[in-house]
């Protein structure tokens, strides 16, 4: 009996699975990726994808394109690659194009940053060369140290979203479909007003010209006023606004949180939770970092800098929840410098101090020092973010919900429903990743409970 109960179960759980599956529409043809701003980390994923086509090199630090995803019991040794199991865009079928506030191809922009060494690039100038940006929506209000030639010109804001969503219409003419991601320089800093409110008050914000709608709000309008997803590499407001949530689910456009999670903060968001879950206490977390990009320059500008603390400052809050633990947690001194230091150009160099206690309260210390290279972590997370919310777009269940939390492993500052708080832990948002491609492919989820492997 109660094997004929658990193989009924497996062939329920099988059809689910099937139907479940069948549910998710193939990933059919081109994918159009439209970036904004083709700056060191839109360039260092192009020029990736393209080396990684060619065979010469590995997309290493790219989950969708190396994880792997457990299914079923550890006995079962079924750990296909998530590229296998969900979906998803080929890299083959990735067509790109974007705006730029300069007039320079892909290849010039990427010799400009100094990421990738002059032989890659000189393997991949021919292909390169070809990707040219479209003029952009620029104000130098919303991005004070850069001076751009290459820019759009309108009667009013919503005369500048028309040409973004003209773009995308021609666009979408030589692709199947299309996803836009925000590669953008870091805007000053804005908090949600009237104007954000609604599609309607921000509409009529638009054809005014409102002073509370940045450039990168315009693009965001028109990708979700097309249906088409978009991504914010950057931590400015842009989706973080009724308006924008509300746009997403109408127009079955997903989004996601914003500003990429590279650097210092990935690393914090390992370490708090490993702390956390041995109640270590905690002081104090300084954290400062050198960088000479032209983000690092953007940053530089403390209007600018103040939308980067904001984003950075919020994991550890959440993270360790000094509302449960006071004990441990309360009143940590969290100090966040960037520094522009022009030597170091996008090889930046982060250092953490944070002062620790354990057993009767005796102090302990801490030191971190990442030299990493800023554009080399961020461009993997910029492809899997194209790859993932073009996949939700075809997937019934995500399309339309607009915030896609289950992203939140990417990025700084996560987005969710009104009212959750957000999950920064890394591990957290793995699982909830994973499993998220899990259920929308009808397998059966892993909490890690493994009580079956002792029966
Ligand atoms: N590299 C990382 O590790 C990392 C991590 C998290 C977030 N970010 C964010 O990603 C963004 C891009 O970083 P980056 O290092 O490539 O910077 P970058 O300065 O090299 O590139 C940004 C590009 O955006 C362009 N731009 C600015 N405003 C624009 C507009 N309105 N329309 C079109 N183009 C515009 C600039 O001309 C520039 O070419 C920044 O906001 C940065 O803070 C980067």
């Amino acid at each position: 009996m109660a094997s004929k109960q658990k193989s009924g179960d497996a062939a329920a759980r099988s059809s689910t699975r099937k139907s479940a599956a069948s549910r998710v529409e193939p990933a059919k043809g081109k994918l159009g990726v439209m970036v904004v701003g083709m700056g060191a980390v839109a360039t260092t994923m192009i020029a990736g994808v393209e080396a990684v086509r060619r065979g010469l090199a590995q997309p290493i630090g790219s989950l969708t394109q190396m994880g792997t995803v457990r299914l079923g019991k550890r006995t079962d040794n079924n750990s296909p690659k998530i590229k296998d199991f969900v979906p998803l865009a080929a890299l083959d079928d990735l067509v790109f194009t974007g705006w730029d506030i300069f007039e320079d191809n892909v290849y010039e922009a990427a010799a400009h940053a100094e990421v990738l060494k002059s032989d890659t690039l000189a393997k991949l100038k021919p292909y390169l060369e070809t990707i040219r940006p479209m003029p952009a929506v620029f104000d130098r209000y919303y991005v004070k140290r850069l001076n751009g030639t290459h820019v759009k010109k309108g009667k009013n804001k919503r005369d500048l979203a028309e040409q973004v969503i003209a773009d995308i219409r021609a666009f979408k003419k030589t692709v199947d479909r299309v996803v836009m991601i925000w590669c953008g320089s870091t805007e000053i800093f804005m908090e949600p007003v009237a104007v954000h409110q609604s599609i309607a008050a921000f509409e009529r914000g638009l054809e005014k010209s409102d002073i509370g709608i940045a450039p990168s709000q315009i693009y965001a309008y028109a990708a979700l006023k097309e249906g088409v997803p978009f991504a914010n590499g950057a931590p400015n407001l842009t989706v973080d606004i009724p308006a924008m949530i509300e746009l997403s689910r109408q127009n079955a456009a997903p989004i996601c949180g914003k500003d990429f999670k590279t650097g210092q903060t990935f690393m914090k968001t390992v370490l708090a939770p490993a702390l956390k879950a041995r109640m270590i206490g905690v002081k104090g977390w300084f954290s400062t970092n050198i960088l000479g990009n032209r983000d690092g320059e953007v940053l530089d500008e403390p209007q600018s800098f103040k939308t980067k603390e904001e984003s950075k400052l919020g994991s550890l809050e959440y993270i360790f929840q000094p509302e449960l633990y006071p004990e441990l947690y309360h009143d940590i001194y969290h100090k966040i410098r960037i520094n522009y230091y022009p030597p170091r150009g996008d090889e930046k160099e982060a250092w953490d101090n944070i002062d620790i206690f354990g057993w009767l309260g005796y102090p302990m210390q801490l030191k971190i020092n990442f030299l990493c290279r800023d554009s080399i972590l961020a461009a993997p997370i910029a492809l899997d973010l194209v790859l993932f919310l073009d996949l939700a777009k075809r997937t019934p269940e995500l399309r339309s919900i607009g915030i896609q939390e289950w992203l939140s492993f990417y990025l700084k500052s996560p987005q969710t429903a009104a009212g959750l708080y957000p999950e920064h832990d890394l591990f957290i948002q793995s699982m909830k990743l994973k499993n998220t491609l899990r259920h929308i492919m009808g397998a059966d989820l892993i909490t890690h409970l493994g009580l079956e492997y002792y029966d």
